[in-house]
């Protein structure tokens, strides 16, 4: 378990803590791994009836570690495990709740679309900069968000990748509602998903994701296997680069 992800069972609700706020909440290989082993503790418990994801208090999660991608440019089986978090979190049966305060970048965004319930402060920010960093959609984002908002503003998030808030967010219906206390909303109906008949809960969630369940696991390794050629591109190399020296990419 990775110490920088905080993992507490509370009545029948597990709270999956990303934690790591110096580098605001970075996912790191290790991080990716407890998540997935949270869930899959969750899935086979019949103690644990929902899963619930936060960030810290001022940030969600700044997607993948760039450092990571940097080292996976050469070593393209670390982003296998990445690939696996998104089929776990995207096969997963039982409800799955975020709170989100602060940044959602990437994965941090892409997460939320395999999550039931979303609930976000105001001046939360969700930002999907695949194209601004070289790289290619994913998390199933390529499939989903056109077919969530159609084409035009799907582009704006995935290509243009600008960042939109907390209150715009619920406009898109990215996140059910933008409030003072996500965490509190979260818990509030995880415990009431809880209470529920687990079987109907469970039953009405897979229906909903059966029809094309099929069809977003194949979008989910189609976009891992473009991202990891992208990130052997000039084009990633130069945006990573910049990343950590702290200056404007450019691209010629
Ligand atoms: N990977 C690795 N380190 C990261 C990181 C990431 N995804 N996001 C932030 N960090 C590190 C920064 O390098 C910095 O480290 P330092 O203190 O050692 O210099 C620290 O976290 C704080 O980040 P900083 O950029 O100073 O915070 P900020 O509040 O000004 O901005 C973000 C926050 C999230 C907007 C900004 O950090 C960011 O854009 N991060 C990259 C997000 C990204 O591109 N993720 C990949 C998506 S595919």
């Amino acid at each position: 378990m990775s110490k920088h992800v905080v993992q507490q069972q509370e009545g029948a609700v597990l709270v999956l803590q990303i934690n790591r706020p110096d580098k605001k909440n970075a996912l790191t290989l290790d991080m990716y791994q407890s998540l997935i082993d949270g869930l899959l503790l969750a899935q086979r418990s019949d103690a644990i009836r929902c899963v619930l994801i936060s960030g810290t208090e001022g940030c969600f999660t700044s997607g993948n570690d760039i450092l990571d991608f940097m080292a996976a440019a050469s070593q393209p089986d670390k982003a296998a495990l990445p690939l696996t978090f998104l089929q776990t979190i995207s096969t997963f049966s039982k409800p799955l709740i975020a709170a989100v305060a602060g940044d959602a970048v990437g994965i941090g965004t892409s997460m939320l679309l395999h999550c039931d319930l979303v609930y976000c402060t105001k001046d939360a920010r969700f930002q999907l900069p695949f194209a601004r960093l070289g790289l290619v959609p994913e998390g199933g984002t390529s499939l989903l968000l056109p077919q969530q908002l159609g084409h035009r503003l799907a582009f704006e998030l995935l290509v243009l990748g600008n960042r939109v808030n907390g209150i715009r967010a619920a406009e898109l219906g990215l996140v059910n509602t933008a409030v003072d206390d996500p965490f509190s909303e979260a818990k509030t109906a995880a415990v009431q998903l809880s209470n529920m008949a687990p079987q109907a809960v469970k039953l009405s969630k897979n229906m909903m994701k059966s029809h094309q369940q099929a069809l977003l696991q194949t979008v989910l390794v189609d976009e891992v296997e473009q991202l990891v050629e992208r990130l052997a591109s000039a084009e990633a190399k130069e945006a990573f680069s910049a990343f950590v020296e702290k200056r404007q990419p450019k691209f010629n």
